[in-house]
């Protein structure tokens, strides 16, 4: 399998002492060669005008920009069709330390609920009961625990899960998560040791907060598995709920599927019956959830931006990789999944520190790619391959507001959709994060609106040593 060898043009721009190279060196996402964010897309180009326009709210700027950085960052390389950041490390890799991983010799014939997912990461940083909502329950399916023993972890309070992988996090559901760094972001957390509680913990007392290099990247992007052969069913968000909904409105909710049929057995266009959701349960973990059976229309995988995972993918990803895919198959498709099936783009974040209060945009696919506010502003971009127009974007950079006004939602339904209410805000929530987290919680009851116009300066985040709108920090330090 190909490992990460940085070349000594990589290695010269990076300045890094030599401990920290061959930290950074050897906890590499090893798909390739690591590839940086293109040229041609305005990234880092003209951030004077980025924040001014910021500073105005001119959302035709503001939004031609964050639909660049979309369609950037999902270029490949020549080499391969998987998106650049694939070669950036993962969340995962940026905040090892140690081997905790777990035999289960003992548990084996019995189910496991995973605890610490993405889902429950983000649950656990809010604290007020009303933003809570209440998810289905995925149990780590059997045959993935016999498969795959080294696969299972357990979390600070000893519960069971599926371990992060070196490719893929474990959400905890269906969708298939990276978060993926830059590697000026990966440099400033291993440099800085920011991966550890003890450096947190010190800088707290110095009230000293995180500030992050001008070149951090950091993403989130879901895959959803597709069986090369037959009918998978994709569910595609339709406005379901409306802005005031509390309660869960996951994707196990919406109630709209479309269909791929990749080996081409059905048209697209042809309306075929569709099902998905195996073997979950309710919240309470006690009754299982009927299986999602409709009418879907056939669209294409062109649509989508995908990867036909090969067998060198699947020698190179661990088993923790392998644990939570062969899950999230088996839960969509109730089949696993095989070389030669497909990983298709559903969702993705990106966030970067191009300004100092970050630009943030989100973007999911749609099968009405060019209707409503989402749609707006595409530029033209000849030079980027791939589907990215059929997806919709959501931009939520600091523009101003009047006192007092509220921020407007600003959500990925599939992402947020499977943590929190409809109505949060990405740049609320990722203000708060900081350090220690017993005082930074999403709901902190000293601010506890989750639409409020908060910034660093905020009075009721003054006690929390942030950090510089990453929650991967306080989340993932050991
Ligand atoms: C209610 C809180 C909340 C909201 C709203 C939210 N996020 Fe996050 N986000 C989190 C948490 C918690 C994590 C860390 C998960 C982990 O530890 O891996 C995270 C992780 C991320 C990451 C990975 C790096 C990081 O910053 O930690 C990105 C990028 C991201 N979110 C972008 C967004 C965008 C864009 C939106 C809005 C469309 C958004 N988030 C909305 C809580 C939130």
């Amino acid at each position: 399998m190909k490992k990460i060898i940085l070349t000594v043009s990589i290695l010269s721009t990076m300045m890094l002492s030599n401990q920290s190279m061959s930290e950074v060196t050897k906890t590499y996402a090893p798909h390739s060669t690591y590839i940086p964010f293109p040229e041609g897309y305005g990234y880092n180009k003209n951030t004077e005008a980025l924040q001014k326009a910021t500073d105005k709210g001119d959302k035709k700027l503001i939004r031609e920009h964050a639909w660049s950085l979309w369609a950037g960052i999902m270029q490949s390389s020549e080499k391969s069709d998987w998106p650049l950041w694939i070669t950036w490390p993962n969340s995962h890799t940026a905040f090892s330390n140690s081997n905790d991983k777990l035999t289960v010799q003992n548990n084996k014939t019995r189910k496991l609920k995973q605890s610490t997912s993405l889902k429950t990461f983000s649950r656990d940083n809010m604290s007020i009961v009303e933003i809570f909502t209440k998810s289905p329950t995925y149990y780590i399916p059997l045959q993935v625990i016999q498969k795959y023993p080294n696969a299972i972890c357990s979390d600070e309070v000893g519960s069971l899960n599926i371990c992060d992988g070196k490719t893929f996090l474990n959400n905890g559901d269906i969708m298939i998560p990276t978060e993926s760094l830059s590697i000026e972001a990966m440099n400033d957390i291993r440099q800085k040791k920011l991966y550890l509680k003890s450096t947190l913990n010190a800088a707290y007392k110095k009230g000293e907060r995180v500030n992050m290099a001008k070149k951090s990247i950091v993403t989130k992007h879901m895959y959803w598995p597709v069986k090369a052969n037959g009918i998978t069913a994709i569910p595609v968000w339709k406005n379901n709920y409306p802005d005031d909904y509390t309660n869960y409105a996951g994707y196990e909710k919406w109630n709209t599927l479309i269909a791929l049929s990749p080996d081409g057995m059905q048209k697209v266009g042809d309306t075929v019956s569709a099902k998905f959701l195996y073997d979950v349960n309710n919240y309470a973990g006690d009754k299982a959830l009927d299986i999602i059976s409709t009418k879907a229309v056939v669209h294409s995988l062109e649509e989508f931006y995908y990867h036909k995972v090969t067998q060198e993918d699947w020698n190179n990803f661990d088993e923790a990789d392998k644990a939570i895919i062969t899950t999230s198959s088996l839960r969509a498709n109730n089949k696993i999944f095989e070389v030669g099936d497909y990983l298709v783009s559903v969702a993705m974040h990106i966030n970067t520190k191009e300004l100092s209060s970050w630009t943030m945009q989100s973007v999911w696919w749609s099968d009405t790619p060019n209707e409503g506010p989402y749609a707006t502003y595409r530029p033209d971009l000849p030079q980027a391959s791939g589907p990215w127009k059929h997806y919709l974007l959501t931009d939520v950079y600091a523009t101003p507001k009047n006192a007092g006004e509220k921020l407007d939602k600003g959500v990925n339904p599939y992402i947020e959709g499977v943590i929190h209410p409809i109505s949060t805000n990405c740049r609320n929530c990722h203000v708060r994060a900081g350090w220690p987290r017993s005082l930074a919680s999403y709901q902190n009851p000293a601010c506890p609106d989750s639409l409020a116009n908060l910034t660093p300066n905020s009075a009721c985040l003054s006690s929390i040593n942030l950090t510089d709108y990453l929650w991967i920090i306080p989340d993932r330090a050991r």
